[in-house]
């Protein structure tokens, strides 16, 4: 059986930051009472041109050069998000696009904050299972775009991002060691947007009664994640066959420093374990893990090799973990033909897509589509 390795990893953080004085002006809120209560300091916000797609293909695009992996070698691109680019076509195929992934299948996975756990959980297993070989995960979300920024109970906590890594097989041990993913769905009000599906689909009243934005039960969902992570985190270890001290590293969802501060009690686990930058980007959903692995990474804390316990929590109600042993990314350098394609290969890409869309459209005018009438029922078009 192949063993799913973390050979790359990349995050996009929007540059505009809101700190909680800026807050503060706007909604009755202060720096004192954020920072106590939730550990945040300031958020990033998306700027005009950043969507769920453009934040994932910049994470997704930084975990290839990682990697030293092309966008045409990827099998499989699963991106988890709240806050999808449209309700379909899915993020994941406008990614697919921008990356030039021409041989990737692609789609979105909705598990709230736990997105990216349930994704790293499922890629994994396609990759043991022996189907794909290079499966791209990414969460990437643009909270700011559901947030009612005049409710002070949940404006305070999220913030925008993305992150991404590359899973590869491999035949020497290592990788995603375990992984469980778990739901309650009773507890699905606690945490929703209610407007915009087919349950209330979008009108002139949902938007004036806000129902297009993020409604928490705080307190409800506070009390559910110190509960789950703990659970959680040991079941994901004793799968593995390890114990908590063979973990050199545990990053949670970064939703709020109580809660992970409770669940460092819970499993007696010191902090200097436990990976933490929630101060600097707030919750930022199914992006929160993978921003927190890059700068992990990045500071020193994770290494080749180390034993890493991820858990993640939140809407649906939904949680998930996985015990990953982490990768490196290849040695050998690129050669300079390679450096020259990955160099080509994002304008290339995007060339390709305008092209393809024009052919189609000038095929289209040339030919006509066919009309569901001259389609018969096995899907093939009718000779006239
Ligand atoms: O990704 C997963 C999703 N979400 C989470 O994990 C969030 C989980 N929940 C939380 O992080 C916390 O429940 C919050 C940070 C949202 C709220 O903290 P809390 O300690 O549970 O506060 P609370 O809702 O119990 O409110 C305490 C008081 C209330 O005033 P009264 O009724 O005691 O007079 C609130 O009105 O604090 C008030 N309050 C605020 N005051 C200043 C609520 N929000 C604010 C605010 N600024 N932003």
């Amino acid at each position: 059986m192949p063993y799913a390795h973390v050979v790359g990893w990349g995050k996009y953080a929007p540059p505009k930051i809101l700190t909680n004085a800026e807050l503060s002006r706007t909604v009755d809120t202060n720096d004192e009472w954020i920072v106590t209560r939730t550990g945040i300091h300031e958020r990033r916000i998306a700027g005009p041109k950043d969507t769920a797609a453009t934040m994932g293909f910049a994470a997704a695009r930084e975990a290839l050069d990682v990697a030293g992996i092309l966008p045409t070698d990827v099998d499989l691109i699963i991106c988890a998000t709240a806050t999808p680019e449209y309700i379909f076509p899915a993020t994941a195929c406008v990614i697919q696009d921008m990356l030039g992934a021409v041989k990737a299948g692609a789609f979105d996975l909705s598990a709230g904050c736990a997105g990216f756990m349930y994704a790293l959980s499922l890629g994994s297993q396609v990759i043991q299972a022996g189907a794909h070989r290079v499966v791209l995960i990414i969460g990437s979300e643009t909270l700011s775009r559901i947030t009612n920024w005049s409710d002070r109970g949940t404006c305070i906590l999220f913030g925008d991002g993305a992150g991404a890594v590359v899973l590869q097989a491999s035949d020497q041990p290592g990788g995603v060691l375990s992984s469980l993913v778990r739901a309650d769905g009773s507890g699905g009000e606690m945490l929703i947007v209610p407007a915009g599906g087919s349950h209330q689909p979008a009108s002139v009243q949902t938007v004036r009664e806000g129902l297009h934005y993020i409604q928490m039960n705080g307190r409800e969902v506070f009390r559910f994640a110190t509960r789950v992570v703990d659970r959680a985190a040991r079941e994901v270890v004793e799968k593995a066959g390890l114990t908590l001290d063979d973990i050199q590293l545990f990053v949670p969802h970064q939703a709020n420093l109580r809660i992970i501060q409770a669940a460092a009690r819970s499993l007696d686990i010191p902090e200097e374990r436990i990976f933490v930058n929630l101060e600097k980007y707030g919750n930022t959903s199914s992006a929160s893990i993978p921003m927190a692995l890059c700068e992990a990474v990045a500071c020193g804390r994770l290494h080749p090799g180390d034993r890493v316990v991820l858990v993640g929590f939140g809407a649906g109600l939904t949680w998930a973990a996985a015990a990953v042993q982490w990768g490196a990314p290849p040695e050998r350098k690129p050669s300079r033909m390679r450096r020259a394609i990955r160099a080509a290969i994002y304008p290339v890409a995007a060339a390709r897509s305008r092209a393809v869309r024009v052919l189609r459209h000038v095929e289209a005018r040339l030919f006509g589509s066919p009309s569901p009438k001259s389609v018969d029922e096995d899907g093939d078009t009718k000779k006239k």
